[in-house]
């Protein structure tokens, strides 16, 4: 997910891995020598920092940048640890692969087209709600049940909207941010072929099935990152991790308007949380599967004071996530039901919760 808003944001390291994801994006690294790789790593951060606010940016954040990258590929580890995650061009999966093919004589295409439209006539609205919302970061995913020019609009106004992220000119919340995104991202494709394939669309559960694992491939690649840098520089690290915390992961998405809808991503990730699809309760397990990951309670040397507060922090958040969604749970127990018309789905109303 998140190429289109990747490639409009000031994140200093944008790093794009994967086979569809990587199109929309500038790919900032080939299969080439890792020296070729690390240099242009380099020169994009430095590109980045220096457009980044001069409030958040001076030259020590900049050297920090480049002394990172550097590190990140002494003894070749970029080409062995995360070059290695790239899927060969001949062997990635193509749209067409999974569509009606114009190559077809006519009477092929329609016939190609009325069992695209059968196969997605038992999805239920609440999904396509779902599959529109993770995809206008993404490349159009067509059922033939949903209004196509409204969700291009909404992904025109995202792309010119871009999206928020927390102090974009630290390289260490960048890597970060990329992994608890990628994760839910990959969360969100994986739940929505699951539920495709519960309703009848084994095709759309195919295409949903092969983006979340190119999902899983990005947040390999990040989680990677950053457990390398947290071996080299676990202060900053941690103390990255609990900044990127407290200003909350919002995804690239947040800003996402059709035109009408002022609240759009609120709804869409209402019916996201009712489906089942992505939830609060997501968001805790991430938080505790990233500091099992990353080993970050067993961190003893090299935190500062300001280190220690932070690890702290990160380690008390899964308990406090859970109390509080546990709350909201309750609260929304409560609420009557409610329901918003989607642009999406041509004005079809579906229930929020
Ligand atoms: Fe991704």
């Amino acid at each position: 997910m998140m190429a289109l808003a990747w490639a409009t944001s000031p994140s200093p390291v944008n790093l794009r891995f994967g086979s569809r994801t990587t199109t929309s994006a500038t790919p900032l690294v080939k299969k080439q020598r890792s020296s070729v790789s690390v240099h242009r790593l380099v020169g994009r951060g430095r590109a980045l920092a220096e457009a980044a606010p001069a409030a958040t940016c001076d030259e020590q954040r900049r050297q920090q940048t480049e002394d990172m990258l550097l590190r990140l590929d002494e003894d070749g580890w970029v080409e062995e640890h995360m070059l290695s995650l790239l899927t060969p061009v001949a062997e990635a999966w193509q749209p067409a692969d999974l569509l009606p093919t114009f190559a077809a004589t006519a009477d092929e295409h329609r016939s190609q087209v009325s069992e695209l439209q059968a196969r997605a006539a038992g999805v239920p609205d609440e999904l396509l709600v779902c599959l529109v919302g993770n995809m206008v970061t993404e490349e159009a995913l067509p059922t033939g049940r949903v209004d196509m020019p409204q969700v291009e609009r909404t992904v025109h106004h995202l792309i010119a909207r871009g999206m928020r992220m927390s102090d974009p000119s630290c390289a260490y919340r960048g890597f970060v941010y990329g992994a608890f995104q990628e994760r839910a991202t990959f969360v969100s494709h994986a739940r929505t072929a699951r539920l495709a394939a519960r309703h009848g669309d084994a095709c759309l559960a195919r295409i949903c099935g092969a983006v979340a694992a190119d999902e899983r491939r990005h947040e390999a690649a990040y989680t990677r990152a950053v457990a390398r840098c947290i071996e080299g520089e676990p202060d900053a690290v941690v103390r990255a991790l609990a900044a990127v915390m407290r200003d909350k992961v919002t995804m690239p998405g947040e800003l996402m308007t059709d035109g009408r809808d002022g609240d759009l991503f609120a709804h869409f990730s209402a019916v996201a949380q009712r489906a089942g699809v992505y939830t609060a309760a997501d968001y805790g397990d991430m938080v505790e599967h990233f500091v099992r990951r990353w080993g970050v309670a067993e961190l003893v040397g090299g935190l500062s004071s300001e280190g220690r507060r932070a690890q702290d922090y990160v380690c008390g958040l899964p308990r406090k996530i859970r109390r509080m969604e546990e709350l909201a749970h309750n609260r929304a127990a409560r609420m009557e039901a409610r329901s918003v018309s989607f642009s999406w789905l041509f004005d079809r109303p579906v229930l929020l919760h």
